[in-house]
């Protein structure tokens, strides 16, 4: 949540920190500003509530000159949207512009002390009582810039990614991290540096990065080295890497969405989260973090997945491929709720961290919990060099390139494909998983990607039955075993980008309640491949016709029976169940698209949300 965005160097830092904001603002979109030091030494401030076009109409008349400056789109937290609360924030004496994503969560006892001292506050925000008590520091105890920032760290709690800048020493900026990300770029000769809260906003200017460890304090000069510590100054030795995504990667192209873009490169991403990781005989699994330490995993007595929203309903896929692979019981925990509920996990248990950005503050408090109860943590994430692969002991990235619509898609078929790879390499290490079983299911998983082309060619019956339910008030998603959490995804997307209220049930479910909602206006989406309890399936189908139900059926292309009693029928490829969640989800996905679409609205900018939840 938030995006910042920092220039120093020797380009104008204003179409820097503009375009930058354009990446980033999938971030947050409350409101944008930003601050820049002019060829006078003179800072300027621009804000503007809503968008970063917002920002951009505001400011187009006016110079903008300079070639240090801070940046910022926020996801408002402590204080409504407004131009009043927009980053950056000053201090008092107007010399410090600060821009921040966190909490700072005891910010009002800072207020507080810093009331009686005499300062004044302009806005509503925990990050305007950051700026101050800097200067604070600064002025009580005659601190540079430097010292005064770790000094006023040293009493915040909460998380926070800053960068601060100083008009009287225009040549410097110093940043800081604790529990949200900031990525550092080095430019050629280290002439110039770029920071953001992700590598979007770098990628086009160097590839050459640094991930800012947590609560580590950065002091950047134009010219000269980095300088990197902790709070209490032991100096770190940059650790430089390469960033390995390319500038057509974060792109639209010629999409009218990120979202579309996102759905219809699934084929292809999903086919090289496998590469290199199944044999190319078909008949072997390698993934390295489960090959070196196999010999821990293979001990878990339970294994315990965390995660929020779309990865969460990955994880309940997880679930039913370990058990039913591995034969290890599995439990599947909200993040949020297991972080506060005193978990019973320990040694013996192997915590799974699934999340798309690897950032999700509830995520990564869960694992921290997890580590220090002793247990071994395995992360799924897709975010290269983010804060939760960096937390666990080891894990797999799903290699499925940045996800920029907030709306996730393709990181939810790259984490169930990763984890279908994780279970069926354990269950063969374990021996819970017989040959034949274990060479069918990875023989199908090889032909998902063609499969999910195959269904994505087919969105034009999507596409008209959008049109049927645009103007729907509810959406009920049924689904029974692998087809239950797709359910709950397919209902997730309808509401976040549709603003339709949208239920997932496991199909039997309904006849303990939520049946009593079914009437001629409830459209019933429901998953009925022709796998598992495919009967079942039928009689529930026939229980709410019964009922009056309009029933949207998702059913294998050889299906006979279903088609014969829905409503409406999206035909997809046959596949195993196991792998059935990798196709059904499409239509489910394309349906929620084109559903906002028609309603017009901003399909990869939902309101009130942000793609990286990095606060509580
Ligand atoms: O980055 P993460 O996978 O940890 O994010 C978790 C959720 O915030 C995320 O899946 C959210 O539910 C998406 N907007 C769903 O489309």
């Amino acid at each position: 949540m938030c995006g910042i965005v920092s220039y120093i160097g020797y380009r104008p830092a204003y179409d820097v920190l503009i375009k930058g904001l354009k990446r980033l603002e999938y971030r947050g979109y409350d409101s944008a500003g930003l601050a820049l030091i002019d060829n006078q030494g003179k800072l300027n401030i621009y804000k503007a509530k809503g968008r970063v076009s917002d920002l951009e109409n505001t400011i187009k008349n006016q110079d903008c000159i300079g070639t240090v400056g801070i940046a910022h789109t926020r996801w408002a937290t402590h204080g409504e949207p407004s131009v009043k609360n927009a980053h950056p924030h000053c201090s008092q004496s107007g010399h410090l512009t600060l821009i921040h994503n966190g909490i700072i969560e005891n910010y009002t006892s800072i207020k507080q002390h810093l009331l009686e001292k005499g300062f004044t506050f302009k806005s509503d925000t925990d990050t305007e009582v950051l700026v101050q008590l800097i200067e604070y520091k600064m002025l009580t105890y005659d601190l540079d810039l430097v010292e005064g920032t770790k000094s006023a760290l040293k009493h915040v709690i909460g998380a926070y990614a800053i960068v601060v800048l100083d008009d009287r020493n225009p040549s410097q900026l110093v940043a800081a991290r604790k529990s949200s990300p900031l990525v550092i770029g080095i430019g050629e000769g280290q002439e110039e540096y770029f920071l953001a809260s992700d590598v979007t906003p770098i990628v086009e200017y160097t590839d050459q990065v640094i991930y800012l460890d947590d609560e580590r304090i950065a002091v950047i000069e134009r010219g000269k080295d980095l300088y990197i510590s902790d709070l209490e100054n032991h100096r770190q030795i940059p650790d430089i890497q390469r960033i390995d995504v390319e500038l057509g990667q974060i792109e639209k192209g010629n999409y009218s969405h990120y979202m579309l873009k996102e759905i219809t490169e699934q084929p292809r991403v999903i086919a090289d989260c496998m590469r290199g990781r199944i044999s190319p005989d078909r008949k072997h699994i390698i993934l390295s973090a489960v090959i070196d330490y196999g010999y821990l995993l293979v001990k878990a007595k339970r294994i315990i997945i965390v995660a929020c929203g779309t990865s969460w309903h990955a994880g309940l896929i997880g679930k039913q491929l370990i058990e039913e692979f591995c034969r290890i019981p599995v439990m599947v925990e909200y993040a949020s709720e297991f972080r506060y509920s005193n978990p019973v996990v320990g040694p013996d248990d192997v915590v799974i961290a699934i999340s798309q950005s690897g950032e999700t503050a509830d995520t990564l408090a869960a694992v921290e919990l997890a580590k220090e109860k002793g247990a071994f943590i395995f992360g799924i994430c897709n975010a290269v060099g983010s804060s939760i692969p960096r937390a666990t002991n080891t894990g797999c990235y799903i290699h499925v390139g940045p996800e920029i619509g907030v709306a996730s898609t393709k990181a939810f078929t790259g984490q169930v494909t990763v984890l279908t790879m994780f279970a069926l390499a354990l269950g063969e290490k374990l021996g819970a998983l017989d040959q034949a079983k274990y060479e069918e299911v990875i023989a199908e998983l090889v032909t998902i990607p063609e499969k999910m082309k195959q269904t994505i060619e087919r969105n034009e019956v999507v596409k008209k039955l959008s049109y049927v339910f645009t103007y729907a008030r509810n959406f009920i998603y049924l689904g029974r075993g692998y087809a239950y959490p797709v359910a709950l995804e397919g209902a997730l997307k309808l509401k976040e980008i549709s603003y339709i209220h949208a239920e997932g049930y496991p199909a039997a479910e309904m006849k303990h309640g939520p049946i009593a909602l079914i009437d001629k206006e409830m459209p019933v989406v429901c998953i009925a491949t022709s796998n598992g309890q495919y009967e079942k399936v039928i009689s529930n189908i026939q229980e709410i016709k019964a009922r009056d139900g309009r029933v949207i059926a998702i059913v294998s292309d050889s299906d006979t029976q279903i088609r014969k009693i829905a409503d409406d029928v999206i035909d997809i490829p046959s596949t195993i169940e196991c792998l059935d969640p990798l196709l059904t989800v499409i239509p489910l996905q394309i349906l929620s698209y084109y559903v906002a679409v028609l309603k017009g609205l901003d399909v990869d900018m939902p309101r009130n949300l942000a793609k990286s939840v990095t606060v509580e």
